[in-house]
């Protein structure tokens, strides 16, 4: 047991829980980047995970209490329903989701009304019951490490209730300029800022994205907060037992079959505007377009699974996305080729079997915190597949020397970037594959917590309320 002080803190947790066929309570993983890249590390450490119940099965697993899991004790937070839309879908998705990754269509959005102000003022109360939840779990003089930007404002809160506890923070997304952050009003980004700076130290995955944050807590609070840079890391070890699985293999098999001698195209998404899944078709039709050589000679194979349906934008751009590879099909199907598979199962095992067989991996986020996608692919692929990667994404920091590097906005430079991905060498693609996958295995999960545990201290307290 090497971390029985750490607290971890949180929204979505490590488990997942259903009611099975007679009620029973079943329990899965947690899904999203930031549980597959902490939960490696957390497990039989001894350590406290306090996260949402976000699902009637998870508060109903809360109301049971505390779950012992491999290694760790999950503490679950129920939060009245409505109160947990406030803050998930009104606030940290609709909002700090959509400002860190710039996503807001200004003209019409964001709506800051009286509405959206009571939003804030459940957010901070759900922020202070994830506090209240830590100071009662976390042993004398412990660690508290808070994840994400749904819950900033809970490391200056704990300070100001156990001052014994060290804080760190960690953003998992992009920070905005200080010009876009001017979209909320003054009071609630210095009460954002400094909750964020009233932990011990806030961590990101790419300098760009601490230096946004500097810059921006400068121009609002006159200080320069303790930062750290530490790009999260993937199970290389927990990948190959899924891609080794009997499920992964029959689906890499199913693959096979509709695929044939054709080069593949995959990529593997949520369902989200920031993963610029629109532009990423647009390209693929642009290169049918315009190098007819290509034309049956590959397929796309898009693993792409629906979240925050709450969300209106949410909704729409998934009915747009449907929309759109089912007109690119219609124009360009033949007989005997389908060029874009479009899957929306959200199977794992499946998206595995994709990652294994790629020609190219297309990640092409207008921003991203860092994309675990882009690590996974070369660690799973065998078949010297090319990363085609955005450079906005925190992850081009690390994969910079063995990806092609595209403009997530530019259409036609995506499209040109596929098509010397698909007629690169044999030995330029083996030679950038190997760079890949050193760099994707360099860290491990745990490299990415030591990190986070060697700079968490005792906080502030912030002025965060
Ligand atoms: O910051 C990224 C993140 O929190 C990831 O952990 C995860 O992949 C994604 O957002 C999912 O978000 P949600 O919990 O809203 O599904």
């Amino acid at each position: 047991m090497g971390h029985p002080d750490l607290v971890v803190v949180s929204n979505r947790g490590p488990l997942s829980f259903s009611t099975g066929a007679d009620g029973e309570l079943v329990t899965r993983r947690g899904a999203g980047g930031l549980v597959s890249s902490l939960g490696p590390a957390v497990v039989g450490t001894g350590a406290t995970w306090v996260a949402a119940a976000i699902t009637d099965a998870d508060r109903l697993a809360a109301s049971k209490g505390a779950v012992e899991a491999e290694g760790f004790r999950l503490c679950s937070l129920a939060i009245d329903p409505a109160a947990y839309r406030q803050f998930y879908d009104v606030i940290a998705n609709a909002t700090l989701w959509f400002l860190n990754h710039g996503l807001y269509d200004l003209p019409r959005r964001p709506r800051i009304d009286r509405r959206w102000h009571e939003a804030w003022a459940t957010f901070r109360d759900v922020n202070h019951s994830f506090a209240a939840a830590v100071a009662a779990e976390a042993p004398e003089g412990g660690t508290v490490l808070v994840h994400d930007y749904q819950l900033p404002l809970v490391g200056a809160a704990v300070a100001r209730l156990r001052p014994d506890l060290r804080t760190g923070y960690f953003h998992h997304t992009p920070f905005c300029e200080p010009s876009t952050l001017r979209v909320l009003p003054d009071a609630v980004a210095t009460e954002l800022l400094a909750a964020m700076a009233g932990h011990g130290a806030s961590g990101f995955h790419s300098e760009r994205w601490s230096h946004a944050f500097e810059a921006c807590a400068r121009a609002v609070l006159g200080t320069t907060p303790a930062t750290f840079v530490s790009p999260a890391a993937i199970d290389a070890t927990e990948l190959a037992v899924v891609a080794a699985s009997p499920e992964s293999t029959a689906e890499l098999q199913h693959l096979e079959e509709r695929v044939g001698d054709r080069h593949l195209i995959v990529r593997v998404d949520r369902i989200e505007l920031s993963k610029n899944l629109l532009r990423g078709f647009l390209a693929f039709e642009a290169l049918l377009e315009e190098e007819p050589h290509w034309r049956e000679r590959v397929v796309f194979a898009a693993s792409v699974y629906p979240s925050r349906d709450g969300l209106p934008e949410y909704l729409a751009y998934r009915a747009e996305v449907e929309a759109f590879v089912e007109r690119l099909n219609t124009t360009w199907s033949t007989p005997s080729w389908t060029p874009v598979l479009l899957d929306m199962s959200d199977s794992f095992p499946r998206s595995v079997a994709a990652l294994r067989r790629y020609d190219v991996l297309l990640v092409n986020p207008v921003r991203d915190g860092m994309n675990l996608v882009a690590l996974e692919g070369p660690v799973l692929n065998e078949r010297d597949g090319v990363l085609a990667l955005s450079t906005e994404a925190g992850a081009w920091d690390v994969l910079a020397h063995g990806a092609l590097g595209l403009n997530p906005f530019d259409i036609s430079g995506t499209a040109a970037a596929l098509s010397e991905a698909l007629s690169m060498p044999a030995e330029e693609r083996a030679a950038r594959a190997a760079i890949l996958h050193r760099a994707a295995t360099r860290r491990t999960p745990q490299d990415w917590l030591d990190d986070q545990l060697a700079v968490a201290t005792p906080a502030s307290g912030g002025a965060g309320d």
